[in-house]
């Protein structure tokens, strides 16, 4: 947030949204699809805290603190996310109510998980993440909306390494390095 260049704008314009640089259509566009992102971003960190949480077993300390790494890094995005759309005159998330309305990615609500199937479930999610974070970000390119795709960027990163440290404990990685070994 910043508050300099937000005093700045309202002493001289007076109390207006930011003036948008991109086209009506676009800034709909684009923060409708951050709207959805957003909504998966928040549904990821309650998943990953969820699973911090409730985590068992023998290498409960590990575990345990690497999803509260992971949820940190998460409940990060979220802000930035919602002060994008913002700064390009769109609106964003509401509501709790809001957040499923939009949310594409699972909630999970077992009582019980087994630890290796809550890393399985979190890879797959970081993983399906990093899929909208690429589609978002052609949205973003094809809008001429640098900003908004240089911090996609930064996240694309950053998810791919949270489902790498996950595909690594689960070994599901080690299998999709072998298929693609096989089909290359
Ligand atoms: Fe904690």
């Amino acid at each position: 947030m910043d508050h300099t260049a937000a005093r700045m704008k309202t002493s001289e314009q007076g109390p207006t949204e930011p003036a948008p640089d991109l086209g009506r259509d676009s800034i709909v566009e684009i923060s409708n699809g951050l709207r959805r992102l957003l909504a998966d971003v928040f549904a990821l960190y309650v998943k990953t805290k969820n699973f911090h949480w409730h985590m068992t077993g023998r290498n409960f300390r590990d575990y345990h603190l690497l999803l509260d790494e992971h949820g940190t890094q998460i409940f990060a995005m979220t802000d930035d996310i919602a002060e994008r759309a913002r700064k390009l005159g769109g609106t964003t998330i509401h509501s709790i109510s809001d957040i499923s309305k939009h949310q594409r990615l699972k909630d999970n609500n077992e009582e019980r998980v087994d630890a290796i199937d809550m890393l399985h479930e979190l890879g797959r999610d970081n993983r399906e993440l990093t899929r909208f974070l690429r589609s978002m970000h052609e949205v973003c390119e094809k809008n001429k909306d640098v900003a908004t795709t240089s911090m996609i960027e930064v996240w694309i990163d950053q998810t791919e390494r949270r489902a790498w440290f996950l595909g690594e404990i689960t070994g599901e990685r080690e299998q999709q390095l072998n298929v693609s070994r096989k089909s290359a």
